[in-house]
């Protein structure tokens, strides 16, 4: 069964963010896909200290919901990323996370479908979803997209329930999602992956 997870980025459990992501959930339920959802922004996560440890043992140093997540991670077909906007980025946590996770793992993430969704109150939602997308689209990963931008508005879970067009958003975007990973499934089968090459690291102009 094919298998999405979905990080909350907020320290609330039940708040914008996370009414969002239940209501991709929602959808995955329908379409037959297994959901985790993962409670990122109530742990204490701290940032990468470019250390190189995980270039050499394949996880991070810091032993923490990173590498937990890092194996369920290479087991899944899917990733969202969800995060409430903190002065016109996503928050502090969810950016050690993503960049500790992304940096400490080194399995392919080739095809595996990923979205961001972003809540805000007021503003900085277009600026944040840029963000997030940008782990996806250097690691390979196709980014689904719905029928307006991944976003939701609200202070509260009540008002996020009152957004029916970001509601909807969501409830696209799972679809989208789904559609995605039951294709991309197929061809793999029939295509295989396409072919990586990762000889080149920088290049300067005197070929050295
Ligand atoms: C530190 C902090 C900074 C915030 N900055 C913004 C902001 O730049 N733009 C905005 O519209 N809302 C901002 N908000 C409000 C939250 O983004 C908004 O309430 C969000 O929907 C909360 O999601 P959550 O319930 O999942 O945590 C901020 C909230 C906090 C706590």
């Amino acid at each position: 069964m094919a298998k999405v997870l979905l990080l909350n980025g907020s320290p609330k459990a039940n708040g914008c963010t996370a009414t969002a992501l239940n209501e991709m959930i929602s959808i995955f339920n329908k379409e037959g896909i297994e959901t985790e959802i993962i409670h990122v922004g109530n742990k204490d996560i701290r940032g990468c200290v470019s250390c190189g440890y995980c270039e050499k043992n394949g996880k991070c140093v810091v032993n923490d919901l990173v590498n937990e997540v890092a194996g369920k991670f290479e087991e899944a077909d899917g990733l969202v990323v969800g995060s409430p906007v903190y002065y016109g980025s996503p928050n502090g946590t969810i950016l050690s996370f993503m960049d500790r996770l992304f940096y400490s793992t080194s399995f392919s993430k080739q095809m595996k479908v990923g979205a961001a969704v972003v809540s805000c109150r007021r503003g900085g939602n277009t600026a944040s979803f840029d963000v997030l997308n940008k782990y996806f689209t250097i690691s390979g990963m196709p980014v689904a997209s719905s029928t307006y931008w991944n976003q939701v508005h609200g202070f509260d879970a009540e008002d996020v329930k009152k957004d029916l067009e970001g509601l909807q958003t969501m409830r696209n975007l799972a679809r989208n999602m789904s559609f995605m990973i039951k294709a991309f499934s197929d061809a793999k089968e029939k295509y295989g992956l396409p072919v990586v090459e990762r000889d080149a690291f920088t290049s300067f102009p005197d070929g050295k």
